[in-house]
């Protein structure tokens, strides 16, 4: 087992229905073979036993919490609130899974980076095995295998920017873990292109939850000179296997990549271009 990733098999349930919690138990364990599932009455009893976890150290953390929201002495949103302020190095990926129909709930959970999925009670096998397929994608490495159908017509957006401070390793898998597991949730797909603080991002998905990631890709501090290089319909993804890809390159290539893309350059490729998509893939794939 690796020491630093939190444990493959381990699932905590947190939920005070002592029923639901164990046909959840007995779903997890028949459609995850060799998984341990924690059951937990509320937020509190499991925050207890996930602190003394994260001291034992990562592999002692699940790799999946599925919460209920409401629950006695401390609920959902408490625990979500409380994990927030637990540093656990590597994010434990969480799935709300509730009675409560509320788009405003829905919402709510999104605003959370570890909250990875959203599902109604009561779960049955299907829904475990979208909750473990996204899990996946969720947790990485950066395979997307989950294809959570949408309406929504596909959008991509591409940018340019720069790091306000130098990103190394340790900031850079941050970033990646934060994105993937939104991304996960929210059928966004894409790659992330970082060479000696020069970024460019593709983002790639229905368009409505490319505006959200946007907003928010704006309004961090980790980057500034934010310049749009493309923002249009698409008819399939580029990067459908990734939630966020990522690669680091050479300053030369860097440059070289850009100057096909940026709309300064006069002999840019449009976004849509077929060279200019097959030029990424291959850039991607090096
Ligand atoms: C270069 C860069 C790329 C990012 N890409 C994503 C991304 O693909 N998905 C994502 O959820 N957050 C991404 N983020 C993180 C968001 O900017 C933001 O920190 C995060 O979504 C939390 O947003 P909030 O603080 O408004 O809740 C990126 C940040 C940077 C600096």
């Amino acid at each position: 087992m690796n020491n630093s990733t939190p444990n493959a098999g381990l699932i905590y349930v947190i939920e005070d229905d002592s029923t639901t919690a164990t046909i959840t138990r007995i779903l997890l364990e028949k459609a995850l073979v060799g998984s341990r599932v924690q059951l937990y009455a509320n937020g509190q009893q499991a925050l207890e036993r996930l602190t003394l976890a994260r001291q034992a150290g990562a592999s002692h953390l699940p790799s999946l919490i599925l919460l209920d929201l409401n629950m006695p002495l401390m609920d959902g949103w408490e625990f979500l609130d409380a994990c927030n302020h637990l540093t656990m190095g590597e994010p434990v990926c969480i799935m709300v899974l509730t009675s409560s129909i509320n788009p405003e709930d829905r919402a709510k959970a999104a605003c959370y980076q570890n909250v990875a999925g959203f599902f109604s009670k009561p779960l049955d096998t299907s829904t475990i095995e979208r909750i473990l397929r996204l899990r996946r994608a969720a947790s990485g490495p950066t395979q997307r295998t989950a294809a959570t159908g949408t309406e929504a017509p596909l959008h991509h957006l591409m940018y340019q920017s720069r790091a306000t401070a130098p990103m190394g390793d340790a900031e850079l898998t941050q970033l990646l873990t934060q994105s993937r597991a939104f991304n996960a949730a929210h059928d966004i797909t894409g790659i992330l292109l970082y060479s000696q603080g020069n970024i460019i991002q593709l983002l790639e998905g229905p368009e409505p939850n490319i505006r959200t990631v946007f907003a928010r890709i704006l309004r961090d501090a980790r980057h500034t000179s934010i310049i749009k290089l493309a923002d249009g319909p698409i008819r399939k993804r580029l990067f459908a296997q990734w939630t966020m890809g990522f690669r680091t390159a050479a300053p030369t290539d860097f440059a070289n990549l850009l100057g096909y893309i940026n709309p300064q350059h006069t002999d840019r490729l449009a976004p849509a271009d077929p060279d200019l998509q097959e030029l990424l893939v291959a850039f991607a794939a090096e």
